[in-house]
Order: structure tokens, then C-alpha cells, then sequence
């Protein structure tokens, strides 16, 4: 058994991959962290949990560390950095925070913050199985991904050899659990339900993520909230000359994801559900990517879709604990969403 410790459990990651570990074959929680509600029951808080995890939240306390072989960091960015600078070396960790996700230092110090801890930067392997699987076996610190940089990236990596000449917009539109569990004005049901709204019209820190990853630059993106609670559902348009036949991008996409498990490429014949729908995808580890080619306008339209706190947190960061066990990738992840 791997035994587990989570720090930062009160969340909806934290929750979340609680929720997932605890039917993980392989897996034993041994604590769970939070500073508001030490001494509580986990399941006070994840109601849901009650009868899976039945352990109490404590303070997280660096000698802890010595009673588990992966701790999981669900914390805000900025704050997994403090405790991967006192922990690293002892024991394998899984950020699911920003804190890692950029190899330079100067680029997270833009889009965040100075880093504490710069030097390790380099010893982080970004979490994304599809593309970096062999390192991620080896690691023993992962950066999990953001969960529209997951969407975005897995839209557009079969593409990366197509892009150079071409201009990217990507669309985002995403679910209120993707803010967290921290009450602001914006998150209240009143404000956030029934509306589209834009909140990132640019300068995402995700698209960091994704310039870094797909090693693009030409690359544009807008983000929406949206009146769901889960679900990242990415528009990704890519304009310019040459964009190849359906049948080319086809042969593009099965190039990449025939054998991988959890990212299904869908372009069927019949609607409503011919092209990717956050209906297909959400409570599942699935990414669901599709396409379409617009060819009066030089334009190639894609599509991804994925549950941001499963594929898009707690579910990736599964995969990658497995990875790095020697486990089957999609041990604890087998199983399809819910439709309705
Ligand atoms: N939500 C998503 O869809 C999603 C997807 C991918 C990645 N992420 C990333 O995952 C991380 C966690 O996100 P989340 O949505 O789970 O956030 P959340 O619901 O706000 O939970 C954050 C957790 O961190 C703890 N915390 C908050 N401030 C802290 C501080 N200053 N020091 C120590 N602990 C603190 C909180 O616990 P206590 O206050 O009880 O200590 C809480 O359990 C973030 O970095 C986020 O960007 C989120």
C-alpha cells in the first residue's frame, strides 16, 4: 500500500482526490491537513466522505512527512512552494498548485510571484502522462497541470509541428469549482449562476503553462465563468494558410491518442454529442478532444472538454501517483462520468 498524506484537504481538489483515493486499491490516507478545521472529521467537511475517510484534519507538521511515501500538496499557489522547500528529498510529491509548472523563474515571478525555492524548479516534471510519461515514472516531483492548460494542451499537441505560421485563439469557459472553495463576492450562487462572464480576457497564467509546454508563442486566450459547477470546455481556433484536410488532422490526432486511455477523440456522426460536451466528460478522468475544418475561412476549429477538478486535478494527479508506483496508470480512474 502506498500510504498517502494530503495537505490543504478542505478544498475541492483536496476533496476531491480524498474522494478518489479512498477507493484507490492501492492507497492508505494516512493524514489530511487543514488549518481551519483541525480536529474535525474529514467528513464534517466532505460530507460526502463519511465511511471512506474516517481520519481527522490536523496541522501539517514537517515530521509527518516521515510517515508517508507521497504527500499531495492541494494549496493555493505560492503557499506548496514554502513546504516543497522544506520537504524535498524526503519523500515524493504531487503539487497540485502553479508552484512548479514553469521551468523559468522570471516567467513565474510574472505571472506570480518571486519563487522561494528557484533551484528545484528544474527537478519538476510537469504532470501531464500523455506527453510526459517516462519522466514522470521517474520523478519524485510533480507539477499537476492547470486545468484549462490541460484542455488547451491536449487540444493542440497532435497540431504543435502545424502552429508555427499560424495565430491561436482559445475560448475557455469554465465551471465555478474551478475557483475553489474560498467564498469571494464573484463565487456566491446569486452572482455566479445564470451568467457568462468574461474574467480573464487575457494575460491567463495558464497560457504560460501552455507557451512553455507546446513551446509556442503565437497563442491568444480569453476565459469565461460560466453557470456550471464543473467543467473546463476549450474553443481553440487556429487561423491561417494551409490548415490541413479533416482526414490529415484525423491521422494527427490517432498519431497521439490511440493508446492513450483517457483522452477520446470524438467526431461522430449523429448530434447532439458528434463533438467533444462537458456531459461526456464530467466526474470522469477523460479529456474529450474533436475538431473541425472551416476551410473558407483558413480556419481549424478545436475542441476539448474536461472535469477540472478530475482530469484537470485530482484525477491527473492519480495518474501520475500511479506512474511513479509502478502501478497501472488507470488504476482507481476506470470508470465513465456521469451524463446527467
Ligand atoms: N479547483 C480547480 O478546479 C483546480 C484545478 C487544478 C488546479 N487547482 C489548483 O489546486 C490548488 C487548490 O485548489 P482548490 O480549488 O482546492 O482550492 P480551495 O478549495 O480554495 O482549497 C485550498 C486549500 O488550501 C488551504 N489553504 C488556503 N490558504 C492557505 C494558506 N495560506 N496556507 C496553507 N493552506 C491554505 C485551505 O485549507 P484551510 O484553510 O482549511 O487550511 C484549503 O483546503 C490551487 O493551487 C489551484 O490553483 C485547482
Amino acid at each position: 500500500m502506498i500510504k498517502v498524506g494530503v495537505v490543504g484537504g478542505s478544498g475541492y481538489t483536496g476533496g476531491e482526490l480524498l474522494r478518489l483515493l479512498s477507493i484507490h486499491p492501492e492507497v492508505e490516507v494516512v493524514w489530511v491537513t487543514s488549518r481551519r478545521f483541525v480536529g474535525k472529521n474529514v467528513s464534517d467537511i466532505h460530507p460526502n466522505l463519511r465511511r471512506f475517510i474516517d481520519i481527522k484534519f490536523t496541522n501539517y507538521k514537517k515530521e509527518n512527512v516521515d510517515s508517508v511515501d507521497l504527500v499531495f500538496l492541494c494549496l493555493p499557489h505560492t503557499k506548496s512552494m514554502e513546504i516543497v522547500k522544506d520537504i524535498y528529498g524526503e519523500v515524493k510529491i504531487i503539487d497540485l498548485s502553479a508552484d512548479f509548472r514553469l521551468k523559468s523563474p522570471s516567467t513565474y515571478e510574472k505571472y506570480y510571484t518571486k519563487h522561494v525555492c528557484p533551484e528545484l524548479l528544474k527537478y519538476a516534471v510537469y504532470g501531464l502522462p500523455e506527453i510526459n510519461r517516462e519522466d514522470i515514472r521517474k520523478s519524485s516531483l510533480i507539477a499537476n497541470p492547470g486545468c484549462n492548460s490541460t484542455a488547451i494542451i491536449l487540444g493542440l499537441y497532435p497540431l504543435t509541428s502545424l502552429l508555427e505560421d499560424k495565430i491561436v485563439t482559445i475560448d475557455i469557459k469554465e465551471g465555478s469549482s474551478a475557483s475553489g472553495r474560498s467564498p469571494s463576492i464573484s463565487n456566491i450562487h446569486a452572482e455566479r449562476s445564470h451568467t457568462v462572464r468574461i474574467y480573464k480576457p487575457m494575460n491567463h497564467r495558464h497560457l504560460a503553462e501552455v507557451k512553455e509546454v507546446l513551446g509556442i508563442s503565437n497563442v491568444s486566450m480569453s476565459a469565461h465563468a460560466v453557470g456550471m459547477t464543473r467543467g473546463v470546455f476549450a474553443t481553440i481556433y487556429v487561423f491561417g494558410d494551409n490548415i490541413p484536410s479533416e482526414k490529415e488532422i484525423w491521422k494527427l490526432y490517432r498519431s497521439k491518442y490511440t493508446e492513450e486511455k483517457f483522452v477520446r477523440i470524438v467526431n461522430r456522426k449523429y448530434p447532439p454529442y458528434n463533438l467533444p460536451d462537458i456531459k461526456g466528460v464530467v466526474y470522469s478522468n477523460f479529456c474529450d478532444v474533436g475538431f473541425r475544418v472551416d476551410k473558407d475561412n483558413n480556419r481549424l476549429i478545436i475542441f476539448s472538454a474536461l472535469d477540472n477538478l478530475i482530469k484537470g486535478a485530482a484525477g491527473q494527479a492519480i495518474q501520475n501517483m500511479n506512474l511513479m508506483f509502478g502501478l497501472e496508470e488507470s488504476m482507481g480512474l476506470w470508470y465513465p462520468g456521469f451524463l446527467v
